[in-house]
Protein backbone atom coordinates (compact mmCIF):
# COMPACT_ATOMS: atom_id res chain seq x y z
CA UNK A 1 0.00 0.00 0.00
CA UNK A 2 1.19 3.59 -0.77
CA UNK A 3 2.46 5.26 2.66
CA UNK A 4 1.17 8.54 1.79
CA UNK A 5 -2.69 6.91 1.02
CA UNK A 6 -2.53 4.86 3.90
CA UNK A 7 -5.68 5.67 5.94
CA UNK A 8 -4.52 6.32 9.58
CA UNK A 9 -8.73 5.58 10.72
CA UNK A 10 -8.46 3.14 8.89
CA UNK A 11 -6.36 1.22 10.69
CA UNK A 12 -6.74 1.53 14.13
CA UNK A 13 -4.06 2.98 15.11
CA UNK A 14 -3.86 4.75 18.73
CA UNK A 15 -3.97 8.69 19.36
CA UNK A 16 -0.11 8.08 20.72
CA UNK A 17 0.84 6.41 17.53
CA UNK A 18 -0.70 9.18 15.03
CA UNK A 19 1.26 11.30 17.34
CA UNK A 20 4.54 10.85 16.88
CA UNK A 21 4.07 9.62 12.94
CA UNK A 22 2.55 13.01 12.58
CA UNK A 23 5.45 14.75 14.94
CA UNK A 24 8.30 11.87 15.11
CA UNK A 25 10.47 12.74 17.67
CA UNK A 26 14.51 12.90 16.73
CA UNK A 27 13.86 12.74 13.44
CA UNK A 28 16.70 13.39 11.18
CA UNK A 29 20.43 12.17 10.73
CA UNK A 30 22.82 12.50 12.91
CA UNK A 31 26.26 14.68 13.10
CA UNK A 32 29.02 12.37 15.56
CA UNK A 33 27.25 9.82 16.06
CA UNK A 34 29.08 6.67 17.78
CA UNK A 35 27.15 4.04 15.82
CA UNK A 36 24.50 3.40 13.71
CA UNK A 37 22.39 0.42 11.98
CA UNK A 38 20.33 0.20 8.39
CA UNK A 39 17.53 -2.45 8.56
CA UNK A 40 14.79 -3.51 6.19
CA UNK A 41 11.96 -5.04 6.73
CA UNK A 42 12.03 -8.32 4.59
CA UNK A 43 8.21 -8.14 4.97
CA UNK A 44 7.45 -4.79 2.75
CA UNK A 45 10.70 -3.38 1.95
CA UNK A 46 10.14 -0.32 4.49
CA UNK A 47 13.66 0.34 5.66
CA UNK A 48 15.33 2.52 9.11
CA UNK A 49 18.74 4.22 9.75
CA UNK A 50 19.41 4.44 13.66
CA UNK A 51 21.68 6.77 15.09
CA UNK A 52 23.28 6.94 18.62
CA UNK A 53 25.66 8.65 20.54
CA UNK A 54 26.80 7.24 23.93
CA UNK A 55 28.25 9.14 27.15
CA UNK A 56 30.18 6.40 28.33
CA UNK A 57 28.25 3.44 28.46
CA UNK A 58 24.76 4.67 28.56
CA UNK A 59 22.85 6.12 25.19
CA UNK A 60 23.00 9.92 25.07
CA UNK A 61 21.37 11.11 22.34
CA UNK A 62 19.58 8.66 19.22
CA UNK A 63 17.94 9.79 15.78
CA UNK A 64 16.30 7.68 12.73
CA UNK A 65 15.30 8.51 9.62
CA UNK A 66 12.61 6.12 7.79
CA UNK A 67 10.89 5.08 4.65
CA UNK A 68 8.43 3.21 6.25
CA UNK A 69 4.84 3.38 6.90
CA UNK A 70 3.02 5.15 10.35
CA UNK A 71 3.66 2.30 12.70
CA UNK A 72 7.23 1.73 11.57
CA UNK A 73 7.60 5.80 11.80
CA UNK A 74 5.98 5.68 15.36
CA UNK A 75 7.74 2.77 16.97
CA UNK A 76 10.94 4.39 15.57
CA UNK A 77 10.07 7.57 17.15
CA UNK A 78 9.21 5.95 20.60
CA UNK A 79 12.30 4.21 20.43
CA UNK A 80 14.68 7.00 20.39
CA UNK A 81 13.21 8.02 23.62
CA UNK A 82 13.19 4.58 25.11
CA UNK A 83 16.88 4.30 24.63
CA UNK A 84 17.85 7.55 26.07
CA UNK A 85 19.66 7.70 29.13
CA UNK A 86 19.77 3.96 29.18
CA UNK A 87 23.30 1.37 29.16
CA UNK A 88 24.14 -0.38 25.88
CA UNK A 89 23.03 -3.50 27.74
CA UNK A 90 18.98 -2.10 28.97
CA UNK A 91 18.62 -0.64 25.71
CA UNK A 92 19.22 -3.97 23.45
CA UNK A 93 17.08 -5.60 25.91
CA UNK A 94 14.02 -3.66 24.55
CA UNK A 95 12.04 -5.51 22.31
CA UNK A 96 9.61 -5.07 19.76
CA UNK A 97 6.96 -5.64 22.48
CA UNK A 98 7.88 -2.61 24.04
CA UNK A 99 8.58 -0.02 21.35
CA UNK A 100 4.63 -0.96 20.33
CA UNK A 101 3.16 -0.82 23.64
CA UNK A 102 5.08 2.62 23.96
CA UNK A 103 2.78 3.70 21.10
CA UNK A 104 -0.56 1.83 22.59
CA UNK A 105 0.18 -1.29 20.69
CA UNK A 106 0.16 -1.78 17.10
CA UNK A 107 -3.12 -3.20 14.90
CA UNK A 108 -2.57 -7.26 14.36
CA UNK A 109 -1.63 -6.69 10.78
CA UNK A 110 0.72 -4.06 11.74
CA UNK A 111 2.79 -5.88 14.72
CA UNK A 112 5.60 -6.54 12.16
CA UNK A 113 6.47 -2.68 11.88
CA UNK A 114 8.09 -2.49 15.02
CA UNK A 115 10.38 -5.22 14.10
CA UNK A 116 12.78 -2.39 12.49
CA UNK A 117 12.65 -0.28 15.36
CA UNK A 118 14.28 -3.23 17.44
CA UNK A 119 16.47 -4.24 14.96
CA UNK A 120 17.98 -1.33 14.47
CA UNK A 121 18.28 -0.49 18.04
CA UNK A 122 19.97 -4.03 18.86
CA UNK A 123 22.73 -4.00 15.38
CA UNK A 124 23.95 -0.36 16.39
CA UNK A 125 24.54 -1.63 19.95
CA UNK A 126 26.57 -4.65 18.02
CA UNK A 127 27.55 -1.82 15.52
CA UNK A 128 29.24 0.12 18.84
CA UNK A 129 30.16 -2.86 20.71
CA UNK A 130 32.44 -4.40 17.69
CA UNK A 131 33.90 -0.56 17.09
CA UNK A 132 34.74 -0.26 21.34
CA UNK A 133 35.93 -4.11 20.95
CA UNK A 134 34.14 -5.18 23.39
CA UNK A 135 31.48 -6.99 21.30
CA UNK A 136 31.04 -10.75 23.22
FE1 LIG B 1 6.49 -1.83 6.28
FE2 LIG B 1 5.04 -1.21 8.31
S1 LIG B 1 4.32 -1.81 6.36
S2 LIG B 1 7.18 -1.45 8.28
Amino acid sequence: MDHMTESLSAEHYTATLIDHFEHPRNAGAMAGADAEAFVTNPVCGDSLRLFLRFDGERIAAASFLSSGCPAAIATSSVATELVLGRTADEAGALTRDDFAAAVGGLPKSKVHCSVLAAAAVRNAITAWRAQRGTSP
